[in-house]
């Protein structure tokens, strides 16, 4: 065990004992002899904020990654005090602080848990080369707790027993390991005793997380400067600690566009504009449903932001109208690297406007990216952000461009050994000037925001689609992501899996990674497994370096070509399923795809399990992650689940082997579940939805299910014109009963649904819609009965013989 004498003597100081306290309406502030002050504001009954300063005095109070929508203004704070704590209660939790040295303990309310406990506790180093402190923090480990979160680490989904860092990096041909990579996102749940907490360490420098790797029974996080400024977020349930951490950074502004959720085709590049229309013609032709086409950095001239190369498009406008109309939105990429030339008008607006980094002495920052020099807008200042968003106009606007892919962003640059900036260049931070050290990891999240406003802005009345490389926390208010330059690998299938589950799980949900890798060429039996995961993936696009080969849905063969098919069909199909969670992840923070152990963190078995998850929350899906497989063992969480293909119901709780020719992938359905499927349609809007169904899977036993809609662009949907309905399914021996509630004011054009009966253990003898007895010619087709009602029904209800 290390002693304080020991990490005082490496230069750590610790706060003495509390001399005073005072009490704000929300906020407790302690007071040390050390002039060590600790800023205890409660937020909600389970969201607590430590904030510390060393020197008697805070920092101005400012966070990118907190949102002005959270939940705050609680006004029954209560404190009191014995002989060696204070002691804070709220409904959920009772936080002691210790008189002696500040030191935190945090228990559940109702059962006197201990969930949270300092070991050190705040401890800091005083930083010779840049003033202000390294911030550290400790916490003991309790035995049996499991740690999760922290972005896109490319590591087991459990990180106990690793350390990681924060530094968002440019990562080519990252591995599996590979650490830190594109995202800082520094927020973990931890779970013990069946109950979750998480931390947010709210400190845009290079940070550290180290989860009993240095020491077995010590979980620590420090970063290189600003305060020790962290919040607690209690669950118990880790559903409920990931939506409070989204309150708190954000939920995504809007919902996209129903179409961003369709499938999108992407290549480093596609060019002249006959390769475009090529591909798009093809996917058409070949009746591959497909929403959008990407436009990497040669459709620019000279890679100049803005700009289009008019040898290889002459008449964008046209192009993109073109496109439109046969379906496709066309997205561009951005980077934030302004090309010097004194001819090119962005670069020259800039400079004029003074809107470029400087160094700390005053030249300007100069890196090189793809157009060779560059100088990079300080994306930190409101008004280089608003200058950047009315750069779209023209793209957007009078082009017609619907989307916009920011890369590039961490910021990288070429050939140089830390590949970003050096550290001394400086930021506005919106009025809060200071180094790259602090403004690195938010640099990117700026550059989106501003992308964003931009998007928003000229694509008005439609909603805006975004998607960046870099992030930090609330960068998911504004944008989509991927995970960057993956290798066409296995093993990095296995890694998009992860990355995916993991960025759910850390507020981020609208995530996606290069289907079939970016770097080398996936061989097509490792294309068509990808293909089959990326389609429950919430952004789903296939992109590649282009210097491999192709890497289309027909670059391989005609049963590859088939069964990439047949599986983004059903992406199409479940659309109004993903539309429905994707809903919930806006208005509650609920994330899209859900970890075994976010689903059901009771089961000690889903502690460690990667590979399975749940997308949205009725359908389990396990990719099969290895070649030559006919199928694969899985872990099935408790409960019954049909299998998606059979239809057989199996008991979960178990390992079970699942077979999976190359057609086909373990896919499960929530007994009780009623999943909504629109018809196939080559392009979302191809079709007016004259029907949806929704196939009911019988369970005997009660279940919730939901179906959310609005007119899927616009924004007439935050004026209540949307529809959401609660399907209330009761299953007994020999009856089902189905009830809906529905709210909002928006009438789908559709009339009717589509019932899909599957597992009914009975046959129907009589069917009531609204308590009348009602002569319904329903089909019935091994075991599966199909009938036709009227999307308003109150009631349906089946009996039996
Ligand atoms: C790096 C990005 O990660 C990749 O997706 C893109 O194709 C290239 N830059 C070229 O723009």
């Amino acid at each position: 065990m290390i002693t304080n004498t020991e990490l005082e003597q490496k230069g750590n100081l610790f706060p003495s004992k509390i001399i005073n306290f005072s009490k704000d309406v929300d906020t407790l502030y302690f007071y040390t002899e050390n002039d060590v002050v600790l800023q205890l504001t409660v937020l909600r009954d389970s969201v607590l904020r430590f904030r510390y300063t060393t020197t008697g005095n805070f920092e101005n109070d400012f966070s990118y990654a907190i949102t002005k929508y959270a939940s705050t203004g609680y006004n029954h704070l209560e404190i009191s005090e014995n002989e060696k704590f204070y002691i804070v209660r709220t409904s959920k939790l009772i936080c002691n602080i210790s008189k002696e040295n500040l030191k935190i303990s945090i228990y559940d309310s109702l059962d006197g848990t201990l969930i949270n406990e300092d070991e050190l506790g705040f401890h800091w180093e005083e930083s010779y080369h840049y003033g202000g402190n390294i911030v550290k923090m400790s916490k003991t480990i309790n035995d049996k707790e499991s740690y999760y979160g922290l972005g896109d680490k490319p590591e087991h989904l459990n990180l106990k027993g690793k350390r990681f860092e924060n530094w968002v990096t440019d990562s080519y041909a990252f591995g599996k390991h590979t650490d830190p990579i594109y995202k800082a996102i520094p927020f973990y749940t931890g779970l013990h005793h069946n109950k979750s907490y998480g931390i947010f360490f709210d400190n845009s420098f290079r940070s550290y997380f180290d989860f009993g790797q240095e020491r077995r029974h010590v979980t620590s996080f420090w970063a290189q400067g600003g305060e020790m400024n962290y919040y607690f977020i209690y669950g118990p349930k880790m559903n409920d600690v990931i939506e409070s951490y989204t309150d708190l950074t954000g939920k995504p502004h809007q919902l996209p566009p129903l179409w961003a959720l369709g499938f999108h085709q992407c290549k480093w590049s596609y060019y002249p504009e006959s390769e475009v229309k090529e591909i798009t013609s093809t996917f058409r032709k070949l009746q591959i449903p497909c929403d959008a086409i990407y436009l990497d950095i040669d459709y620019m001239d000279g890679f100049r932001c803005f700009t289009w190369n008019k040898e290889y498009f002459p008449d964008p406008k046209r192009m993109v109208a073109e496109l439109a109309a046969e379906g496709f939105k066309t997205v561009a990429i951005i980077d934030p690297g302004i090309k010097i030339d004194k001819e090119y008008s962005v670069f020259k607006e800039a400079l004029d406007n003074d809107y470029f980094c400087k160094r700390a002495d005053g030249p300007y920052m100069k890196g090189k990216v793809w157009p060779g020099e560059c100088y990079f807008p300080d994306f930190t200042k409101p008004e280089v952000r608003d200058w950047w968003s009315g750069l779209f106009k023209e793209l957007i606007e009078d082009i017609g461009v619907k989307g916009v892919w920011n890369d590039m962003n961490e910021p990288a640059v070429m050939e140089v050994p830390n590949k970003t900036f050096p550290d001394d260049v400086r930021h506005d931070y919106d009025g809060n000037p200071c180094s790259h050290r602090k403004a690195h990891n938010i640099y990117g999240m700026q550059m989106a925001r501003a992308t964003y406003h931009g998007l928003k802005k000229f694509n008005y009345p439609k909603r805006p689609f975004v998607i960046t490389r870099s992030a930090y926390s609330g960068t998911q208010r504004y944008t989509s992501t991927w995970t960057g330059d993956n290798v066409a690998t296995w093993e990095h299938l296995n890694i998009a899996n992860i990355q995916a589950q993991r960025m759910a799980m850390s507020g981020f949900s609208f995530v996606g990674s290069d289907i079939g890798g970016f770097a080398e060429q996936p061989q097509s039996e490792l294309f068509t497994r990808w293909i089959q995961l990326g389609v429950f993936h919430p952004f789903c696009r296939v992109h590649s370096s282009g210097d491999h080969g192709n890497q289309e849905p027909w670059a391989f063969d005609e049963d590859v070509t088939n069964i990439v098919r047949k599986f983004i069909e059903l992406r199409y199909q479940l659309l109004p399923y993903l539309y429905t969670a994707f809903w919930k992840l806006v208005e509650q923070g609920t994330p899209l795809l859900k970890s075994l152990v976010l689903f059901d963190q009771e089961d000690p078995q889903t502690h460690y399990r990667t590979d399975e998850f749940i997308y949205g929350n009725k359908i389990l899906v396990c990719p099969v992650q290895e070649p030559n497989a006919k199928g694969r063992r899985m872990y099935i969480p408790r409960g019954k689940w049909y299998n998606f293909w059979t239809e057989e119901v199996v008991e979960g709780g178990k390992e079970k082997w699942v077979d999976a020719e190359i057609d086909s992938m373990p896919i499960f359905v929530k007994e009780g579940a009623i999943i909504p499927k629109y018809p196939i349609q080559q392009h979302v809007k191809e079709k007016q939805i004259d029907q949806v169904t929704l196939d009911v899977y019988y369970k005997e036993g009660k279940e919730q299910s939901e179906l959310y809609d609005d007119a899927h662009d616009g924004y007439d949907y935050t004026k209540g014109r949307y529809s959401y309905r609660t399907f209330k399914l009761t299953g007994k021996s020999n009856e089902l009963i189905i009830q809906q509630h529905k709210e909002g004011k928006y009438e789908a054009p559709y009339k009717t649904f589509k019932l899909i009966l599957h597992g009914l253990p009975f046959s129907i003898n009589e069917i009531q819609i609204d308590n009348e007895k009602i002569e319904l010619s329903h089909l019935k087709e091994n075991g599966t009965t199909v009938m036709t009602v009227d999307k308003n029904f109150s009631e349906i209800h089946l009996i039996g013989h």
